[in-house]
């Protein structure tokens, strides 16, 4: 039979807790693949089958789903010494070496954060994620600091000069009936999202590090080489893990 979309994200989700151990502290995810490994981690917390297990979460509304599923939660803090073992994390796009696009849910600076001082970040995707080049499927997000954002978007433009098909905006809400108004993170700052015809062709890192030059620029959806394993369910029922 055919399986739905949600189905396959909410496999690859319980493929990725089954790695959890009793004690462990987790960096938690967010998105609607995610929402299913916090589902699943609740569940088995309330069977007593992970004592110990508690979680950071990367998001405002991963905070409040985890709280509700009964997830104890952890700042991110090293000094608290909760060390975060492995997190669990959906992502927009994964090219062939692991790279992801991520945030196009709007959450990208606290994911990047967390996934980026724990020791294992396991991604969990069904296969419509996966793709030949970052950009490819839609907008790449970069999360702009509000003061002089029209600014800053100039400055994201100026590092694609001439690249034929490239275009960036500023992501908006559409904001009752009086319009649109910008679209603003957990951390208060605003999306600035880019857009390649066929994807990035360039050197990512390079790309990465002209776009984090920017002063004004906070953080961007492009996590390269953060993922350590990838888990993708496929339509045809199989579970592939990418490493
Ligand atoms: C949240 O902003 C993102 O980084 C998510 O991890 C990403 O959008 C994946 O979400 P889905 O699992 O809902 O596709």
């Amino acid at each position: 039979g055919k399986v739905s979309q949600d189905e396959l994200k909410r496999v690859a989700a319980h493929r990725a807790v089954e790695f959890v151990e009793p004690g462990m502290t987790l960096g938690l995810g967010t998105g609607s693949t995610a929402a299913h490994a916090l589902d699943r981690l609740g569940d088995l917390l309330r069977a007593g089958a992970l004592p110990g297990v508690a979680g950071v979460p990367t998001s405002l509304k991963t905070e409040l789903h985890a709280a509700r599923v009964g997830i104890p939660l952890l700042p991110l803090d090293a000094a608290s010494g909760a060390r975060i073992r492995l997190s669990i994390d959906g992502a927009d796009e994964v090219d062939p070496d692991l790279n992801l696009v991520k945030g196009r849910g709007g959450s990208l600076l606290r994911e990047k954060m967390i996934e980026g001082a724990g020791e294992r970040f396991v991604v969990i995707v069904d296969e419509s994620k996966l793709v030949p080049r970052l950009g490819c499927t839609g907008a790449v997000p970069v999360e702009v600091i509000p003061f002089g954002a029209p600014h800053t978007l100039g400055l994201v433009r100026k590092v694609f000069d001439g690249l034929p098909g490239f275009h960036a905006r500023l992501r908006t809400v559409v904001d009752g009936d009086l319009g649109s108004a910008p679209f603003v993170t957990d951390n208060g700052n605003y999306i600035v999202e880019m857009f390649f015809e066929d994807g990035i062709r360039g050197d990512l890192q390079d790309i990465s590090d002209r776009l984090l030059r920017i002063t004004g620029v906070v953080e961007h959806g492009m996590f390269l080489g953060m993922a350590t394993t990838v888990i993708v369910a496929n339509k045809d029922g199989t579970v592939t893990f990418l490493h």
